[in-house]
């Protein structure tokens, strides 16, 4: 007695492991091709009017129902819902003369464009638009009037200088954002593309900078900025810029590359006698995102890709979700690491980096602090009885001398939970966008990430955080083709109110539905299996699941897409096929059942059933399982039986194929090919006596697929050729090479003499015997 515990834990341990290998970690559990979102109008592209957009500015505007564009020497302004429907143009060329002088500087003629880098909601009638003019950046108003109306129009002579506001090379890195009349940028804002320079400009005050020094910022590569408010005290808030820089503290690795977050004050106007006009509270902090390693190194994603800026009720805590690569010749590597604003402030609170000399580590610096604390803005925490900071101008020299030597922070920030949230090592594209919903589902809030790739895919993907392990399991919903060729994303918005994506490429802008749960089936574990938080089982369909809602009968199970529990009681028989589909084969010849389950994570089994008797089939070098089904390449009589196709995923299992497969005798077989082919000689131009060409079906109704191999010799080349998974381009190839009208009748008409004798043969055999009679109900023999 005392073993059975232990038995029974090994047991379990058996069925845990499998029940892990079985699913399939990294694929997504539903791909849909650029045909598909197309066809189900889950996506709609604009590509501006003559499909020449070259895009590189997006704003969504919630307020106006409008998308604005800026392009190659183009604005666009479309009218969603849908997109595409209604677009205006402005074409906004370089200022005359300036794509000359371009040209001559030795720059290429592609660059000497204007291209937008720049949208920004500038007061309640018009955008402030700036864009590189050939390498000489200028800016506009663009009247884009009230809500409801769709007006779109500039005076083309009311330019001025963008030098400050975008990057001279349309290439070069650059974010910015508006607050309060007044323009952030990060950028470099020279022609040689050397001065990197944190700006503010536009509104009342004097223009803003960063002092040049490599301390503060040493080839940096902006990604974003937001202004996010400390507290209730408007004197408090703060510019947040995420960018990568070399890192000098890096100590040995001079070149390393490190991701920063660093901040100013809105209300900073620089210094009275030192950093005239330039950031006095400029502090700056590392973002870790690593992974535990072998032999305790840890491998650090340092690249910063994308951020996105989750809002959350509460404006002061937004959640900052950010993508990370390393790229490396052994390793190509991304993460995506989420940080909460109380990390972040966490290490501006803390101690400052400080370097006594050149032949100095690295550390805490422990001396004296000014007053006030460099990098805190002036506002009444900071007064004392009797001494007042009303503006930066007011803060004493000493402060301002710290701030210049000491931007650095000494402790990093780290993300929530102390790990990425997602991780993708040597996968064939890379990571470049990421926004992020968050979604309230049935069994708690899923936040819901939005990944574009270099490839023109969007991944659906949730992270689950806890349970019993600490490692955070990625589901990936959805793998979305948004654009037809692999093409970089280089934008993606969301906008929570229309349920929509708006994905950016060269090749245009996408309008996605964040979800179509109707994709997903028809059935309720269908539905629970997809796992998608959008998404609930509603009694009779796969529908939006509605939090709160009057509506009591909801299944779905996000964190363990358990179909079973979930569906109990539901039409979960409904998916088992009860057809039975009938296949010839023909001995010693090669044959393909064809069997693929709707999601690549499930993983197929076969079973075959002869008599009474239902075993696993035994998969060997002859009976081989691939990707879309099983192929015998050597048929023989005793392969005759009703094979069994089923799917299991996330321990609910279905069938998805019942497949009668029979076995035509090679002798019957040649000799009706001898007989029917000697009346067809256009077909077989190289036939030759005694060298018949085997049966071969051609793709009509219910032979399509399962029949395609019959000949020995060719299918084993070309399957060795193309390999199982590109079997419809074998079906092609054959339907190309053999299959003429002429011959299909032809088969047709040798398959129904067959069945024939088959059937009557088979009807004498069952007499009395009580077998089951298999009549094909879905052998139809009519003309296409
Ligand atoms: C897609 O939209 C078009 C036009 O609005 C409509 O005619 C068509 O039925 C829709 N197709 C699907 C699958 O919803
Ligand atoms: C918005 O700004 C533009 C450009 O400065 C100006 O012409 C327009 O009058 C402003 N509109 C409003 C409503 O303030």
């Amino acid at each position: 007695m005392g073993f059975t515990p232990f038995v029974f834990n090994k047991v379990v341990v058996a069925l845990l492991v499998t029940s892990i290998c079985a699913t399939k970690i990294n694929v997504p559990r539903l791909r849909l091709s650029y045909k598909d979102l197309l066809s189900t109008n889950r996506s709609s592209i604009f590509s501006g009017h003559d499909g020449q957009l070259s895009l590189s500015a997006v704003l969504l505007d919630e307020y106006r129902d409008r998308l604005f564009l800026g392009g190659k020497d183009v604005l666009y302004s479309v009218m969603l819902s849908p997109v595409s429907s209604e677009s205006k143009e402005i074409y906004w060329p370089p200022l005359p003369g300036k794509r000359e002088d371009c040209i001559q500087t030795g720059k290429e003629q592609t660059e000497c464009a204007n291209f937008v880098r720049l949208l920004q909601p500038y007061n309640r009638t018009h955008l402030l638009a700036c864009g590189t003019g050939a390498f000489q950046p200028m800016c506009a108003f663009i009247y884009v009037g009230h809500r409801g109306e769709h007006v779109f129009t500039t005076n083309p002579l009311n330019v001025e200088s963008g030098r400050g506001k975008v990057p001279h090379d349309p290439s070069f890195p650059f974010t910015s954002t508006f607050s309060g009349g007044e323009l952030y940028t990060g950028l470099t804002a020279d022609f040689l593309g050397r001065d990197s320079v944190i700006f503010r400009s536009m509104g009342g005050r004097t223009t803003m900078r960063t002092e040049t020094d490599q301390k503060l910022l040493h080839d940096p590569r902006f990604i974003a900025a937001h202004v996010i408010p400390d507290n209730d005290d408007r004197d408090d808030d703060k510019v947040y810029f995420f960018f990568t820089e070399k890192a000098s503290e890096g100590g040995d690795k001079e070149e390393a590359i490190h991701t920063r977050v660093g901040r100013v004050c809105v209300n900073d106007v620089g210094g009275q006698r030192v950093l005239v006009n330039k950031w006095s509270t400029f502090i700056k902090a590392r973002l870790v995102c690593s992974v535990p390693g072998p032999h305790g190194i840890d491998t650090h994603f340092n690249q910063l890709e994308d951020v996105f800026m989750l809002r959350t009720k509460d404006e002061r805590n937004p959640d900052i979700y950010a993508i990370f690569s390393t790229i490396s010749n052994v390793f190509q590597g991304f993460a995506v690491c989420v940080y909460r604003m109380a990390d972040i402030r966490e290490a501006f609170n803390g101690p400052f980096a400080h370097k006594e000399g050149p032949n100095y580590q690295w550390g805490p610096y422990e001396g004296r602090m000014p007053y006030p604390r460099p990098g805190v803005c002036p506002s009444k925490i900071t007064n004392q009885p009797g001494k007042e900071f009303g503006s930066t101008k007011d803060f004493p020299d000493s402060v301002l001398q710290f701030a210049r030597s000491h931007p650095l922070m000494w402790r990093p920030v780290l993300p929530a939970l102390r790990q990425p949230v997602l991780v993708k090592a040597n996968i064939p594209y890379k990571l470049k966008q990421i926004v992020v919903d968050r979604v309230e589902a049935e069994d708690g809030q899923y936040d819901v990430m939005f990944i574009g790739t270099d490839v023109g895919t969007v991944l659906k993907v949730i992270s689950l955080q806890g349970g019993n392990s600490l490692e955070a399991e990625e589901v990936t919903l959805e793998e979305l083709q948004v654009f037809k060729v692999p093409i970089p994303i280089t934008s993606l918005d969301i906008s929570v109110k229309r349920q929509a994506l708006y994905v950016g490429s060269a090749a245009g802008v996408a309008q996605v539905k964040l979800h179509r749960c109707e994709t997903y089936g028809k059935a309720c574990a269908e539905c629970c299996l997809a796992r998608d938080p959008y998404c609930a089982w509603d009694g009779s369909s796969c529908a939006r699941f509605v939090p709160n809602s009057k509506r009591r009968f909801r299944r779905q199970d996000v964190k363990h897409g358990n179909a079973v529990l979930q569906c109990v009681d539901q039409n979960v028989g409904d998916l088992d096929v009860t057809e039975d589909k009938v296949v010839y084969g023909t001995e010693k010849k090669s044959t393909f059942l064809e069997c693929v389950p709707r999601s690549p994570q499930a993983s197929v089994t076969w079973l075959v059933q002869r008599d009474d008797r239902k075993e696993e089939v035994k998969l060997d070098d002859r009976v081989m399982s691939a990707d879309q089904g099983l192929l015998f390449r050597h048929l023989f009589r005793q392969d005759e039986g009703v094979y069994i196709c089923r799917s299991r995923e996330h321990s609910f299992s279905q069938t998805l194929a019942h497949i009668s497969l029979q076995v035509l005798q090679a002798d019957t077989v040649d000799e009706l090919i001898a007989r029917d082919i000697a009346g067809i000689s256009d077909g077989f131009k190289d036939r030759s006596p005694g060298n018949h060409r085997p049966w071969m079906p051609c793709s009509t109704g219910p032979y399509s697929r399962g029949q395609i191999g019959q000949s020995r010799t060719w299918f084993k080349d070309i399957m060795q050729l193309i390999g199982p998974s590109n079997l419809p381009h074998v079906e092609e190839y054959c339907e190309r090479m053999w299959c003429n009208d002429k011959l299909r009748r032809k088969h047709k008409s040798m398959l129904e003499k067959y069945r024939q004798a088959q059937e009557s043969a088979r009807k004498a055999r069952s007499k009395g015997s009580g077998e089951r009679n298999r009549t094909p109900r879905d052998l139809r023999l009519q003309p296409e």
